[in-house]
């Protein structure tokens, strides 16, 4: 199992490129089984749950040709129509075939994902609006299995919780179904708008996708299109409080600030000077130690649950004390354990909040990845360490930031891939 070796202390510096984002590829990818032509997808990143997607897929007979970051998706060979719970096991969003398989093609099969390392995550609100959307939905032995043999049709659904997945599997179903689907309470995430452009794409009819609702005009096929995957503002941000925490200087290319707000305020308040254009984003901390900075994650527009483990990783060297509140997730919390292994004052206070006293600095120590954005707030902890630091089971970083050691190392940080023994460069 590979290991991520960082020799904290330098403060990150220079220029990155962002990818493309992992959690607008991941509905993408599944929307394309809904046209009738090829889709072809360009600034894909190359990630472990965008090979799993393709396996998906693959698996269920659609053709998947790729070259670099670009992606061709063909759909004309789909003859299976479930997701088998091997592979579902390890991506949660492989539910998001779901909606796409039921309306192009009136059934789908897909393991129930279960519970994972951030909490308890039900998929109700899919179910629901499916059911509203004229869909029979059964659970048996472990599968979701949906079937609308004469199409779906359009309708009203109110969300409980304005669910991401959610509101992307439903958007998804919606679009050729009869009539008109109206989906209230429902979520605003980027990459939501992201997936809207891209079935417009297609020929479907949406609006008010960035909003709390959505309208979509079913209409009976989609074609097929071209998209170019927005920028991932997870990674984005990731290394902009990796740089924050360092005291460094980074450039960000091929990022959107616009989707950043909540977190590029804080990381303001944190004491760095920022300076935006629409694609780049740049940071310096002129050498300061971080202030620590209060946050409670949100939906979109707030600050965001996938960025709240960095941000906290941040706080535990910053000057004074924080406190952090996880309100979108049970249970995101497990990186604190693993951080006070490096020194660092943190502990919890009930299930949701984390008080943070931030300490002069953080010593190595072996530490265990615990899932993706977890990892990352350990990343961050052995950049401002003193000495080494072994992160284990990287394979939850891999899911989602592409590269990770080549770009760390191109902001000047000391970083290696161990695997096993063997080291590799
Ligand atoms: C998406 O997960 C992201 N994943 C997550 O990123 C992200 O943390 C999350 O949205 C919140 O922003 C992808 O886009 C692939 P939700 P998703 O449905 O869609 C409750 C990462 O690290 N809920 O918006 O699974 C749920 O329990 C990942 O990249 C219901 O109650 O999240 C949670 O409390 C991790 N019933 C809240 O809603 C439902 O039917 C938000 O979950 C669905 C969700």
């Amino acid at each position: 199992m590979d290991k991520l070796v960082i020799r904290g202390g330098t403060p990150l510096a220079g220029e990155l490129t962002v990818s493309g984002a992992k959690n607008s590829v991941l509905p993408i990818l599944a929307a394309a089984l809904l046209a009738a032509a090829p889709v072809r997808i360009h600034n894909v990143p190359r990630l472990r749950d965008v090979t799993t997607m393709i396996a998906l897929l693959r698996n269920l007979g659609a053709d998947v040709a790729g070259e670099d970051t670009t992606v061709e998706v063909t759909q004309s060979g789909v003859s299976r129509f479930r997701a088998p719970y091997e592979l579902v096991k390890t991506m949660r969003a492989s539910f998001l075939l779901m909606g796409p398989l039921l309306a192009r093609f009136g059934r789908a099969e897909v393991s129930l994902p279960g519970g994972c390392a951030i909490g308890p995550r039900p998929v109700d609100q899919h179910l629901k609006g499916f059911e509203a959307l004229g869909a029979q939905v059964e659970l048996e032995d472990g599968y979701v299995k949906a079937r609308a043999p004469r199409g779906l049709r359009g309708c009203r659904i109110v969300l409980d919780v304005p669910t991401v997945g959610g509101t992307e599997n439903l958007l998804m179903a919606a679009t050729l179904a009869r009539g008109t689907t109206r989906i209230e309470n429902a979520a605003r995430e980027p990459e939501i708008v992201d997936l809207a452009t891209c079935l417009a794409a297609m020929g479907a009819r949406i609006h008010g996708h960035g909003t709390p609702v959505i309208e979509i005009e079913g209409i009976p096929a989609l074609r097929g299109c071209q998209h170019r995957v927005m920028p991932d503002r997870v990674e984005a941000g990731t290394y902009l409080i990796a740089a924050a925490a360092t005291r460094g200087n980074v450039r960000l290319l091929n990022g959107q600030p616009s989707s950043l707000r909540a977190v590029l305020e804080k990381l303001a308040d944190a004491g760095a000077a920022i300076e935006t254009e629409p694609a780049r984003i740049a940071l310096d901390m002129h050498g300061e130690r971080p202030k620590a900075v209060d946050i409670e994650t949100a939906p979109y527009p707030g600050f965001p649950t996938d960025m709240q483990a960095q941000f906290l990783a941040m706080n535990t060297v910053a000057r004074g004390t924080s406190r952090v509140v996880e309100t979108i997730f049970e249970n995101r919390f497990m990186h604190l354990n693993e951080l006070s292994r490096l020194g660092a004052d943190a502990r919890l206070e009930g299930k949701r909040t984390a008080v943070v006293r931030g300490v002069a600095r953080l010593r190595g120590a072996p530490v265990m990845a615990t899932d993706l954005r977890a990892s990352f707030g350990l990343v961050v902890g052995a950049l401002v360490a003193r000495g080494a630091t072994a992160i284990d089971r990287i394979y939850h970083i891999d899911r989602g930031y592409e590269g990770i050691e080549r770009k760390l190392a191109a902001l000047g940080a000391d970083v290696r891939r161990v695997s096993g023994d063997r080291a590799t460069p």
